[in-house]
């Protein structure tokens, strides 16, 4: 079997969509994070909307038909107006896919990224850190012109997006070096490249690839803003490199009750196109990260960088206060 593939990457929801094989679609904060979560914490059928509007009218047409749907998305990241749930991931539970029967989801660019690629006839997957390994493994299996299609923000290209395709791009190369890439997909990959440099491909841990990511992700617009109005676990959560196997896969449906798509939990693909490196823990590579200066100070030195909490508890803890 060739290890060559070809791969196209958009980096807004606004763009013209070139010819592929198959779709990855990319909201890493939080939309395809979102619908991963719901189907790892066993969630039923998932409708995406494209307008709140649309949503509404979806959830009553299911309820009408015996359904119970949890109406969830948001509005500058926060529920709107009469939903169940907004669009953090940690709200994501077993007790809470219990109560419900599906989902509907409405949200400011992942599910409009969604539906976008689903006219294109292809197949679609929602794909984000947390699946990474999975999502390329399935894609490859569909074709070898891989679209990565970043939402983006408000129809602009978003560092957190674009982040997380440079990981997929990067996975892909470690495997298949002969892989092409478009303009933009050169552009995603260096900016991975950017927030691992320390990194040494094939003989990272998730672990680290996460620290790297989160570490990154969190310069991210989007990430700022999160992180403002508290959800700040919300990206330490999506930041969780190949943290499961469920890929989210696009069902086209025909139009009735105003449903256009429904999104189910894929099989894994046997045997994977690309086989999972071990990562040899004794070669792991501590990132050398050097502080931003404080005061016109240098703060720089090595030490390597925890993901999310555990870095604030160390940073609290630590017994030299001058230690960096
Ligand atoms: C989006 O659609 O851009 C995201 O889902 C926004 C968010 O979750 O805050």
């Amino acid at each position: 079997m060739s290890k060559s593939a070809e791969v196209e990457v958009v980096l807004s929801h606004s763009e013209r969509l070139p010819i592929v094989d198959v779709w990855l679609i990319i909201d890493v904060l939080r939309a395809t994070t979102v619908m991963t979560s719901w189907f790892e914490a066993g969630g039923g059928d998932l409708y995406p909307a494209e307008t709140i509007d649309e949503a509404v009218k979806l959830a009553a047409a299911l309820k009408a038909s015996g359904q119970s749907p949890v109406l969830m998305g948001e509005r500058n990241a926060v529920a709107p107006e009469g939903f169940d749930l907004g669009n953090s991931p940690l709200d994501i539970t077993r007790d809470l896919t219990s109560r419900y029967s599906c989902a509907v989801m409405a949200t400011t660019n992942g599910t409009k990224a969604l539906l976008k690629a689903a006219s294109t006839g292809r197949p679609v997957f929602a794909a984000c850190a947390r699946n990474a390994f999975a999502a390329l493994n399935i894609a490859l299996s569909k074709g070898r012109r891989i679209g990565i299609f970043c939402s983006g923000r408000k129809g602009r290209p978003a560092w957190d997006d674009t982040l997380c395709a440079g990981l997929f791009i990067s996975k892909l190369k470690e495997h298949f070096p002969e892989t092409r890439y478009s303009d933009s997909a050169r552009l995603a990959l260096l900016t991975w490249q950017s927030a691992s440099e320390n990194a040494k491909p094939g003989v990272e841990s998730s672990r680290l690839e996460s620290s790297h990511f989160e570490h990154s992700v969190r310069t991210a617009d989007h990430a700022v803003f999160l992180n403002k109005i508290g959800f700040y676990d919300d990206i330490a959560f999506a930041s969780r490199v190949d943290s499961t196997d469920i890929v989210p896969e696009l069902h086209e449906q025909p139009e009735g009750d105003g449903i256009r798509a429904v999104l189910r939990a894929s099989r894994s693909v046997s045997p994977p196109v690309l086989q999972k490196e071990s990562a040899a823990p004794s070669r792991l590579i501590p990132p050398r990260v050097t502080l931003p200066e404080v005061n016109g100070e240098s703060r720089g030195g090595n030490y390597v960088f925890f993901p999310g909490k555990e870095y604030e508890k160390w940073h609290r803890n630590k017994s030299n206060p001058d230690e960096v």
